[in-house]
């Protein structure tokens, strides 16, 4: 055996004490929070995709839309042989969009966190698109340093689609485009999916749908830790809470304590009180004005922006800007 070989064991092992570090040291804190890639496991990850099925949930289908029906002015203004940089690939439905509608793309780099969602997904698209040079990249696009060598001619077209920039704290956001600029290069350019402001009404019921499969998403991160940490949950003395805040121009998404009560994980106990929260995610929610500025900040322009006929959504071509 090569000692250096990582097995699926041993990355399953890291990935666990990864999750308990982060669960203990969020729930030590005054402002109890659980950070929101741990609600994607597998159970996690087919709930979001339900939730993207929806009909209250319109960013999925929107978006879909909106890229389907502007594919091909998105290629004209990537020029010639592009390649294309894909931020947090997961499945890879959306690019498929931009891959079919660019012709002579010179190769697809697909980034993403789970090996495996990386591995599955390149293995399909190695399928359904034999000539196209795939080079998947392990790692996470908040601090990868540098692209795979692809041989491109043309300029380097990144894509961060479904309104994934939302849920970075503004700050944040800013970092990740200003680290795509670096990596896209000065003829750089980035197809970025935006969820748009609007009615309080209809984005609440984006994050809290009938059918109840978004509370069962947000709930998902108890049974994990009930499952991975030895954790004492009791499901139905939590609840899922989400609400838009109009002042911060966010949705913010909590679990509920329903009572007072204990609770072990990982061998501590945690007292919760009634009413008690733990924050796991924000989704931010831009308008135009926002949006320039946000480009602006990271070093880019915007070079094009098209939203749905009820301005639901906008997608943005943003193109890298002078930095002298
Ligand atoms: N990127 C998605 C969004 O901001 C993530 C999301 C959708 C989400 N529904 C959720 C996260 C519910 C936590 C809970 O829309």
């Amino acid at each position: 055996m090569n000692g250096s070989v990582l097995t699926l064991d041993d990355i399953a092992a890291a990935d666990r004490e990864d999750f308990r570090r982060e669960v203990l040291a969020g729930l030590a804190q005054k402002a109890r929070a659980i950070p929101a890639r741990f609600l994607y496991d597998a159970r996690g990850s087919a709930l979001f995709d339900e939730i993207c099925e929806l009909p209250e949930y319109y960013l999925t289908r929107t978006e879909t839309r909106i890229l389907a029906e502007r594919a091909p002015e998105i290629a004209r203004l990537a020029g010639p042989h592009p390649a294309l940089v894909e931020f947090g690939s997961g499945s890879s439905v959306k690019s498929r969009l931009l891959l079919d509608a660019i012709g002579d793309l010179a190769a697809y780099a697909p980034i993403d966190i789970s090996r495996e969602h990386l591995e599955a997904s390149a293995a399909r698209l190695r399928r359904d698109y034999p000539g196209l040079n795939v080079e998947p990249v392990c790692g996470d696009y908040m601090t990868l340093e540098r692209l795979p060598h692809m041989g491109a001619d043309g300029r380097h077209l990144g894509f961060f689609p479904g309104s994934t920039v939302g849920n970075l704290e503004p700050a944040d956001a800013t970092a990740f485009l200003r680290r795509a600029r670096r990596l896209l290069g000065d003829d750089g350019a980035l197809v970025l999916g935006v969820d748009l402001r609007k009615d309080a009404r209809v984005l609440h019921d984006a994050y809290n749908d009938a059918a109840g499969v978004t509370a069962a998403f947000t709930l998902n991160l108890l049974r994990r830790m009930n499952r991975e940490l030895h954790a004492s949950f009791d499901l139905d003395g939590f609840a899922h809470e989400a609400f838009y805040n109009e002042g911060e121009g966010r949705i913010e998404i909590y679990v509920r304590s329903l009572r007072d009560q204990q609770v072990n994980v990982a061998g501590r106990s945690f007292g919760f009180a009634r009413g008690e929260r733990v924050h796991t995610e924000y989704s931010y929610k831009y308008d135009l004005p926002g949006i320039e500025a946000l480009a602006r900040s990271g070093g880019f322009r915007i070079g094009a922006l098209w939203t749905d006929p009820e301005r639901l959504f906008a997608v943005a071509y943003l193109e890298a800007a002078c930095t002298k």
